[in-house]
This record gives C-alpha cells, structure tokens and sequence, in this order.
C-alpha cells in the first residue's frame, strides 16, 4: 500500500486490510509506505487513526516508512493510491516484472478506470469518513479478487 506520507491514505489501507485478513483467517504480508521522506518514523495522522478507531480499526500501531526498490522483490503486488505514487514507484522499479506488480488500489474496486483514493491531509474530518468509506469497499473487493477468485 503506497501513498505520498504514509500516515494517511497507505496506512488505513494497510490496516483494515491487516484486520480483515487476521478476522477471515486469510494468510498475507501486508504493509505500506510512502513515497516522500517526510513522515519516517512517525504514527499515522491523528484525524486518521480517530477516523479508523471510530469503525474498530487499530492504526496507532503502525509506522511511517519510505517505499524502497527492495519493496519490489518483498511484495508481489504494489499498490498505489494515486497518479502521482504511480510515477515515483516507476522510477524505482527495474525490470518489467518490477512494472507489472504497480496496480492502482482502487482498481479492484473500479476495474481498469485508475481513479485515485483522494488525499485528506489538507482536508475536513468529512473528508477522512469519505477516505475510509471508500478504503473498506476497496479493501473488501481486494480481498475478493485475491483470495476467493483464483
Ligand atoms: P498520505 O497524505 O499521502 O495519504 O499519507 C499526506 C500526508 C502528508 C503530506 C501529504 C499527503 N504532506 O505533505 O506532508
């Protein structure tokens, strides 16, 4: 799960995904990271981990780290919440297999349209609620696709 800080949009993803593998006896390494340098170190946004606890998702456990080319050979799919993510995790990947693990995270939800989990950092508490809306349906169709489809 990929973003610009990570201690918004990657960590919800990483986490709700963490709870809903751990509930459903699913078996996966799931973690997230940001592209920028910003945050290293550091717990997820406070209006984030309010938003997530207020539906029973733990956040405050995790912490920020920056995406590395190593990423590419510890994980098999690399998934990125916006345009912007998309193009500074290419510029790490280097071969085309690297290129082919970077999906767009709401594209299991909205299949081929790359549309982008909207960044609430400059935002509204509203605008955190939305991010989790959409970050629990995303997640739920991920789920779907990964473990129950093939
Ligand atoms: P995220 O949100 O990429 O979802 O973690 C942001 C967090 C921090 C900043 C931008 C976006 N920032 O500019 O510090």
């Amino acid at each position: 799960m990929v973003c610009l800080g990570n201690i918004c949009r990657s960590p919800l993803a990483d986490g709700l995904l963490l709870r809903k593998i751990k509930a459903q006896n699913l078996n996966a390494i799931v973690d997230s990271a940001g592209t920028a340098n910003y945050h290293i170190g550091k717990a997820p946004d406070s209006r984030m981990i309010r938003t997530a606890a207020k539906h029973g998702t733990a956040l405050d456990f995790l912490r920020a780290r920056q995406f590395t080319y190593n990423d590419f050979q510890n994980f098999d799919h690399i998934l990125v919440m916006d345009h912007s993510n998309q193009r500074n995790v290419l510029k790490l990947a280097q071969t085309p297999d690297d290129e082919k693990k970077i999906e767009f995270f709401l594209d299991y939800l909205y299949p081929h349209q790359q549309l982008e989990v909207p960044d609430p950092y400059y935002g509204t508490l509203e605008d955190f609620e939305a991010v989790y809306q959409l970050v629990d349906q995303a997640t739920d169709a991920l789920i779907q696709k990964l473990f129950h489809e093939q």
